[in-house]
């Protein structure tokens, strides 16, 4: 009999996100009625349409796929020219970054679970707490973890305890280690970091000859100076970062698909015996034996957003959904909840009212609001006593919800 890999086993219930799905759906086929004015606020998914300009070169693209003449097979695996050139133009102005030090995927969630294949055994491997959970579950389920507690967290990890006494950047360990997770700004608390935390971040990964892995797909949703979009705008981080980056939420991309890594060629690892390896021209290995590359069509459609008219929609997009956040942090705030995120992001982290859990206020929210939000401690033990308000809906739903948010906890 095939062997299988028992790793998978280590790993809770479903997915956040399924799990999610599966009690919304037992809610739903229980009360139809009820159902029928539910608002999802839960995953974050976007909601508004793709902007007209991507939705024009991808048309145009698949024309061109019609025609003999311009028709195009397997495209580069690490992207076409013109979408990296685009990003490194448009998003990486003066920082150093060249396109070859991009590659273009289709998505964030992918990447940063495919990106456990180049290290190997043995690191010791930091990440936050709360956290976005495909970090911990691709450790799990590469065997970097041993088995779970009874809080869910699992033993081998070196957990970052992020709370509202450190503004949810989380302390610089004490101990060495060496792949460091971060997402800013933050997915679940909507959290942003400063210039100053961060260089203190890679100020240790050079130290410790580690490299941070940096979750960047909520750059665009930064609303105040001063706050780093890239890593790679902190000294010495080419040498120690690696960087995500997504097209889901600024573009209404989460069902078209494309986002990208940012690995520059100055970063490296060590090999078994202790001499340095490029980490670039590993991923690039692993990305060209494993990818075929993100489809044409969609890889104009991202480029699209980098014209004049992209860009204008885009921010409309952006601040549509910014609109949201700041609706949904007041309405909390005027019941008197204590509110975080939201400002930089499109996530609103909210402190559950006085004993009531995370999973207690999925509950109360489900079945007396028909608001499906989701609960801090899906995301890791530190989110219990949280629950998390995705500001991508339309402005009708947010107000609605404004309403019977006040409504149910005021
Ligand atoms: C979330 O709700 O945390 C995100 O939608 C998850 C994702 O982008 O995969």
């Amino acid at each position: 009999m095939a062997r299988i890999n028992d790793n998978f086993l280590k790993l809770q219930a479903g997915y956040l996100f399924p799990e999610i799905a599966r009690r919304v759906t037992a809610f739903t086929e229980a009360n139809p009625d009820a159902a029928k004015n539910l608002i999802r606020c839960g995953i974050g998914d976007v909601t508004e349409p793709v902007p007209e300009a991507t939705r024009k070169a991808m048309h145009d693209a698949i024309d061109e796929l019609g025609n003999r003449d311009t028709f195009r097979g397997y495209g580069p695996e690490q992207g076409y020219e013109f979408l990296r050139d685009a990003i490194v133009e448009n998003q990486f102005v003066g920082l150093g970054i060249e396109a070859d030090e991009i590659f273009v995927s289709d998505g964030s969630k992918c990447d940063s679970g495919n990106i456990l294949d180049i290290f190997g055994p043995g690191n010791k491997i930091a990440i936050t707490d709360p956290v976005y959970p495909v970090y911990v579950d691709t450790n799990v389920m590469i065997g970097n973890t041993g088995a779970a507690n009874e809080d869910g967290s699992f033993e081998g990890l070196v957990y970052m305890p992020c709370n509202a006494a450190n503004e949810f950047v989380p302390a610089i360990p004490e101990e060495k280690v060496d792949l460091i997770y971060l997402c800013y700004p933050n997915n679940p608390t909507g959290t942003a970091t400063t210039r100053e935390q961060l260089q203190a971040w890679v100020d240790y990964a050079l130290k410790n000859k580690a490299i941070i892995l940096y979750d960047a797909a909520y750059e665009s949703f930064i609303q105040e100076e001063d706050v780093p979009h890239s890593i790679f705008e902190i000294e010495g981080a080419r040498e120690c970062a690696i960087e995500f980056r997504s097209f889901s939420k600024i573009a209404g991309f989460t069902g078209v698909r494309c986002a990208f890594v940012v690995i520059p060629k100055t970063l490296m690892g060590q090999k078994a015996g202790g001499t340095p390896h490029s980490i670039h021209s590993l991923w690039s290995r692993r990305h060209s034996t494993k990818f075929n590359g993100a489809s044409y069509p969609v890889q104009r459609g991202a480029a699209a957003i980098f014209t004049d008219e992209g860009k204008a929609e885009v921010a409309e997009l952006i601040k549509h959904y910014m609109g949201n956040a700041k609706l949904l942090r007041e309405a909390c705030e005027e019941i008197g909840l204590t509110v975080f995120g939201g400002v930089n992001a499109p996530y609103v982290w909210v402190a559950c009212p006085e004993g009531t859990d995370s999973w207690g206020m999925f509950d109360r929210m489900l079945n007396e609001a028909n608001v499906v939000i989701t609960p801090g401690a899906g995301f890791g033990a530190a989110g219990e006593g949280y629950f998390r308000i995705s500001s991508f809906n339309s402005r009708a739903n947010v107000e609605e919800v404004c309403k019977r948010v006040k409504q149910q906890l005021g």
